[in-house]
């Protein structure tokens, strides 16, 4: 049995992904579902076409939740970036509409038998998450958000442009919510192996300056093309391969961590078993009151449901 993919939503998002695991031959069999009966089929029909110019040939299937039962992974990219068009910067707005995606589609998601591990991008992305863990009743681990490991990755565009670095020569986390409240935790931050706040001064960086740019990076994206698609796909297929190849990646997502009674994003170590463990980086105090108020405000909004 091969690799087998699914995506609920086949937006902006969930299409690039299906590309992405279609042409980097990621998937041997994907199922697409999604409420537009058309766009599943025509994307169906674009992948399968592609198939011919690429060495790979995954078994393309669409609309059927019964297909879930041997899935590995399951991608819920089914949010509406419409909804965020007035938000003024908060992916609150889409609460109303993706909270009603979940639920529609935890009842069929639960009842396919579906036990693999459930990835989700929908906005607002912590408190979507764990409503999807609360509904279908998987085990934690097995539903994970992508969460601040977007917001990482700003980091480390904006960090990488400062010093003119590879951005994978920058480590260290975003915390908190995939929200306004995340931030970065400056203390965990190396380039080049070297921590950052030694570096601050000789450099003249303004580390607020910074945070703020990869804290508005999607809201920089979705006002020049209306979305955001190719980093969040990208992260998405991350975690995904890092628990089909049993990784054990140490890399921030939104998991629960039961001390916030929520889901937040965090480091944890993904394999097999999705979110297998917390991994506890002493954080100054003032970082560990930033988490505490950002896991306080993604639970008080969840609280709502
Ligand atoms: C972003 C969306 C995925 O930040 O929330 O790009």
């Amino acid at each position: 049995m091969g690799r087998k993919y699914a995506i609920i939503g086949v937006g902006h998002v969930g299409a690039t992904i299906a590309f992405s695991l279609v042409t980097q031959g990621l998937a041997d069999e994907l199922i697409l579902i999604d409420k537009n009966q058309k766009k599943a089929r025509a994307e169906q029909l674009d992948l399968q076409d592609a198939t011919a110019r690429l060495s790979s040939h995954p078994k393309i299937k669409i609309q059927d939740y019964s297909e879930l039962v041997n899935t590995d992974i399951l991608f819920v990219t089914a949010g509406n970036i419409h909804a965020l068009d007035n938000a003024s910067g908060n992916r609150w707005a889409e609460f109303e509409y993706t909270r009603e995606i979940v639920k529609d589609i935890a009842p069929k998601i639960k009842n396919s038998g579906f036990n693999g591990v459930l990835i989700d991008t929908m906005n607002p992305c912590d408190a979507i998450t764990q409503y999807l863990q609360k509904e279908i009743g998987l085990p934690n681990s097995r539903v994970l958000g992508t969460g601040t490991f977007l917001d990482t990755a700003r980091m480390q565009r904006v960090v990488s442009e400062k010093f003119e670095v590879d951005p994978k020569n920058v480590s260290g986390f975003v915390y908190g919510e995939h929200g306004e409240s995340q931030f970065v935790a400056w203390s965990t931050v190396t380039v080049n192996g070297l921590a950052i706040n030694t570096l601050t001064s000789k450099l003249n960086l303004d580390l607020e300056e910074l945070e703020a740019s990869a804290r508005s990076g999607g809201w920089d994206i979705h006002s020049g093309k209306g979305y955001t698609s190719f980093a969040i796909a990208t992260c998405a297929i991350k975690l995904s391969l890092a628990i089909l190849d049993d990784a054990k990646l140490m890399c921030p997502c939104s998991f629960y961590n039961a001390k916030y009674e929520s889901y937040v994003g965090q480091p944890g170590i993904i394999g097999k078993n999705g979110v297998e463990s917390l991994v506890t980086i002493p954080l100054l105090p003032e970082e560990e009151q930033k988490l505490a108020i950002s896991a306080a405000t993604i639970k008080e909004k969840f609280a709502t449901l």
